[in-house]
């Protein structure tokens, strides 16, 4: 699948392949193992975790596992929420890389702007000095990018301003009826890729009547027209699933949609996590 191996360069000149599996929710162990495993067979090169999801380990062996030469393939993890200081950042790297068994990442992200047991709490200074800690991280060549996850303008205009490397990605919910349109101007402006999580809108989107008459349309999956949907609007789309039709179903997204018909899509206001 040409999706599959079809590449954004980020603002550094690194390639990062444009769909992503996501391993969200994906439990640690057989489930996580395999499910990588998945995808990287039908042709993934880009796996996409987190300290948070505690699925690290299973991540890392089903790369390693699968023989396929690891600069081939595009490996994010991230910063848990909760830490926020130079030093503890420094630490939770080095665990990170202890759990996935690696030498190097390629994406590391900042994982929230604040703890996600404390939504909207002030963490400008915390968070800068975990971006700084990256950037150490970045300079050594540990990582190959950094970047943040869950900011929005404010959250990054914070780092812009109090660090010296723009971050390479933000990765965010995007998905039809959640496009965050001021983030993603921001962010476009300013060459940041925008990495788009949960682009089913966690499952919701796929019952949806204009999403489901937009698939008969095009001949293709409820599913295929929202990762579509995020490529048209110059996101990564990061699906995720534990089943391996899926898993290859949402890899085969190599059609193009209308202009008007991606106008339409960004009408759509409501989250879809809303609708049912
Ligand atoms: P499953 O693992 O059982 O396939 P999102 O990526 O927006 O967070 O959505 C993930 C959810 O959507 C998971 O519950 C996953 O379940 C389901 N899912 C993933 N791909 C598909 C698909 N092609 N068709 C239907 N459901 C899907």
């Amino acid at each position: 699948m040409k999706t599959l191996t079809d590449t954004y360069k980020l603002h550094n000149g690194v390639l990062m392949p444009k769909i992503g599996f996501g391993t969200w929710q994906v439990p640690s162990g057989d489930i996580a193992y395999e499910s990588v495993a998945m995808a990287l067979k039908n042709g993934y090169r880009h796996i996409d975790t987190a300290a948070a999801y505690r699925n690290e380990a299973s991540v890392g062996q089903a790369i390693r596992d699968s023989k396929i030469p690891r600069e081939e393939i595009f490996v994010t993890s991230k910063l848990q929420s909760h830490i926020k200081s130079y030093d503890e950042t420094l630490k939770a790297f080095d665990q990170t890389m202890i759990e996935l068994g690696l030498d190097y990442l390629d994406l590391y992200l900042i994982h929230a702007p604040w703890p996600w047991n404390e939504i909207g709490k002030d963490c400008r200074e915390g968070n800068i000095q975990a971006y700084k800690a990256m950037e150490k991280i970045y300079k050594s060549g540990r990582v190959k990018a950094i970047g943040v996850s869950n900011f929005d303008v404010k959250d990054l205009k914070n780092i812009m301003d109090n660090c010296e490397i723009v971050p390479h990605a933000n990765q965010i919910a995007f998905f039809i009826g959640n496009n965050q349109e001021e983030t993603d101007k921001f962010c476009k402006e300013h060459n940041i890729l925008v990495e788009a999580y949960s682009p089913l809108a966690i499952g919701y989107a796929l019952s949806n009547e204009h999403i489901i008459k937009m698939a008969e349309k095009y001949q293709k999956t409820p599913a295929q027209i929202c990762i579509r949907y995020c490529i048209e609007k110059g996101t990564a789309p990061l699906p995720k699933s534990t089943k391996e039709h899926r898993i290859v179903e949402n890899s085969q997204v190599d059609f193009k949609m209308d202009k008007k018909d991606i106008e339409f899509l960004d009408t759509i206001k409501d989250d879809p996590r809303k609708w049912n």
